[in-house]
């Protein structure tokens, strides 16, 4: 008789599944995933200024960080083997306009950022994000026009905002916005400019969560935002929509693509994976960070092992890499076993 699979369950005792858990060196021969630093792309905020950083605390052990600490900090990422790190800058109120042209500013926050990590530590992949939302008056993702977010114009303020990125030196654009046609504009202008080399990971499954609020805080955007951002972003009770936007992103020209947030949307990951096989990332998003840290603060959870258990899940769900605030205490702790 031919096997089948899965096979037909063998009947205890011949079979014992708990044998091969019985020790140590006998679970790690079957374990099917593993973790490991090279797993993750740490994000990390930029303010003005020098030698200095400040507290969010919505995001308790996340600081923003002036240009020259978060070159020490691409210093460290490097040396605990994190292969990427991304940048979102915290803007001034007076670099805010309603034409955010401070987006494409080549000495903007974001772009001085890049070229003094690439100085410094040419090795590491730089990964920035697109998205007007940080330098937009009103908090929103595209250009507010009455009470439209507008998709041409926006889409058009984006491609001016990667070339920048990209002449800067960035090694990875991540696209946030969820404008219609953004990755094909974008594609476009990098190979008309002579940026073939970049790549694009393209926020494809991004949805409209509330998991976002710390990260507003930390970008100072929360005050700013006026409603919400439910006609760009994907309602989270759609999956096959999720699937039809990471196949456009695709097809448009996306190297990667990213499900976001992270752990309330594994199935979503173990989908995209399954159906385009294309390298897939999640981002492990700042509330749930802020979820996690309340918790471990209050001694409720074991900080160390939740951590790990929590981006370990991601790889078991097909994801290539993980975006999450606790990459460098992750990697410390994997290196110290
Ligand atoms: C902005 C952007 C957001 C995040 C990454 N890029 C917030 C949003 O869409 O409102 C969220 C990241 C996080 O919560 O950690 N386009």
């Amino acid at each position: 008789m031919p096997m089948t699979f899965p096979p037909a369950p063998v009947a205890f005792p011949s079979s014992r599944p708990r044998r091969m858990r019985r020790s140590g060196a006998l679970r790690d021969m079957v374990r099917e995933t593993t973790l490991a630093p090279v797993d993750f792309i740490w994000p990390v905020f930029l303010m003005a200024g020098t030698d200095s950083e400040e507290t969010i605390p919505s995001m308790p052990g996340v600081t923003r960080k002036t240009v020259d600490r978060v070159v020490a900090a691409a210093k460290e990422a490097h040396s605990l083997g994190i292969p990427a790190i991304c940048l979102f800058p915290y803007t001034a109120m007076e670099h805010r306009t309603e034409d955010c042209a401070e987006a494409w500013n080549p000495d903007n926050l974001t772009n001085r950022a890049i070229r003094a990590i690439k100085d410094v530590v040419p090795e590491i992949a730089v990964m920035t994000d697109i998205a007007l939302d940080p330098y937009n008056i009103n908090g929103h993702d595209g250009y507010v026009e009455g009470e439209v977010i507008v998709n041409d114009r926006t889409v058009e303020a984006l491609v001016k905002m990667a070339i920048a990125q990209a002449e800067a030196g960035a090694d990875i654009l991540g696209p946030s916005d969820m404008m219609d046609g953004r990755i094909g504009a974008i594609r476009t202008a990098l190979e008309a400019e002579g940026h073939q080399g970049v790549t694009i990971l393209s926020y494809a499954a991004k949805f409209a969560s509330a998991f976002y609020g710390p990260f507003r805080d930390a970008v100072g955007a929360s005050g700013a935002l006026k409603g919400d951002k439910k006609t760009y972003q994907i309602d989270p009770a759609n999956r096959s929509e999720a699937l039809r936007m990471v196949a456009r992103d695709i097809a448009e020209g996306a190297d990667m693509v990213m499900v976001k947030p992270g752990m309330p949307y594994l199935d979503v990951c173990r989908e995209v994976k399954d159906t385009f096989g294309v390298p897939t990332f999640a981002y492990q998003v700042s509330g749930e960070y802020a979820m996690l840290q309340a918790a471990i603060q209050n001694g409720w959870l074991d900080g160390q092992r939740v951590m790990l258990e929590s981006l370990l899940c991601f790889k078991r769900a097909g994801c290539d890499g993980i975006l999450t605030y606790f990459a460098p205490e992750a990697a410390r702790a994997l290196a110290n076993g």
